[in-house]
């Protein structure tokens, strides 16, 4: 499924946290979203996931226009955002099947998703602890499940591996790895070397305002740097390319 942003704003009374965006996410593609602390990833995600209203602008999911379809956007598109929304009472099973029966999936369907995503994040052990006594990373897990178990067309990943040991992070890029081509997946990070990793093309994103759209090695060659790393900071620093 293809993304088309037109003129996407977002303000705060007078602060504007995403101001005038046009861009498009293709097909299938793991488009990240990279930018400082504050810089308007997570509004744009909110607007995008329909959580929170845009000022301005229009976003097409394929032909379907958000602010006339977004019921049936909402059926196919998920996200794990960036504070985990687990029921804290229920058990990790509890809050997965809760997930699949909001979206309306029969009792049977929900249950099969969810064995099979919960086999999947290795979270076997968990199946049956409650969600408040998960460790941070655990419950971060438990966030990916969530999205994942109604097998969404476009997800959306806000910061995915915060707080992940390093074990967790790997069998979490495997994962993503595995899932690329099979979705459209929108993802931010501040770790440079997992954008670079899953990412087919970057978007920089500052002070509210796309400043640059490449694939990952791209932007490494127009800025003459040797890891993506430096060529963000050069960019974000508007040093010249
Ligand atoms: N509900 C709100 N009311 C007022 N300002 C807000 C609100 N939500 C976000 N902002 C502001 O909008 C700007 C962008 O915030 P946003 O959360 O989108 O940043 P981010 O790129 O996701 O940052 P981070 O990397 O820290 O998660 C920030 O200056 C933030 O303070
Ligand atoms: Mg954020």
């Amino acid at each position: 499924m293809t993304i088309k942003i037109k003129n996407l704003t977002k303000k705060y009374k007078d602060f504007v946290a995403v101001n005038n965006v046009s861009f498009d996410i293709k097909n299938n593609e793991t488009f990240s979203l990279l930018g400082i602390n504050g810089a308007g990833k997570t509004t744009l995600i909110k607007m995008l996931t329909g959580l929170t209203k845009k000022t301005n602008g229009e976003v097409f999911y394929d032909e379907l226009n958000m602010d006339t379809n977004l019921n049936e956007i909402k059926q196919i598109i998920n996200i794990s955002p960036q504070e985990n929304a687990v029921a804290e009472s229920l058990t990790v099973k509890e809050n997965i099947m809760f997930i699949a029966k909001i979206y309306g999936f029969s009792k049977e369907k929900s249950l099969k998703n969810t064995e099979n995503i919960i086999n999947l994040l290795n979270l076997q052990e968990f199946e049956n602890k409650k969600a408040k006594i998960l460790s941070g990373g655990m419950q971060r897990r438990l966030s990916l499940a969530m999205s994942l178990v109604t097998e969404p067309k476009v997800l959306f990943l806000d910061e995915p591996t915060l707080g992940l040991d390093v074990l967790a992070r790997e069998q979490l890029w495997d994962l993503i790895k595995k899932l690329k081509r099979k979705m459209t997946i929108i993802l931010t990070t501040h770790y440079m070397e997992e954008a670079e990793k899953l990412s087919n093309r970057i978007a920089i994103i500052h002070n509210g305002k796309i400043i640059k759209i490449d694939t990952p090695s791209s932007l490494i060659k127009s800025t003459k740097t040797k890891s993506l790393e430096q060529a963000f900071v050069k960019i974000i620093k508007g040093e010249k390319i």
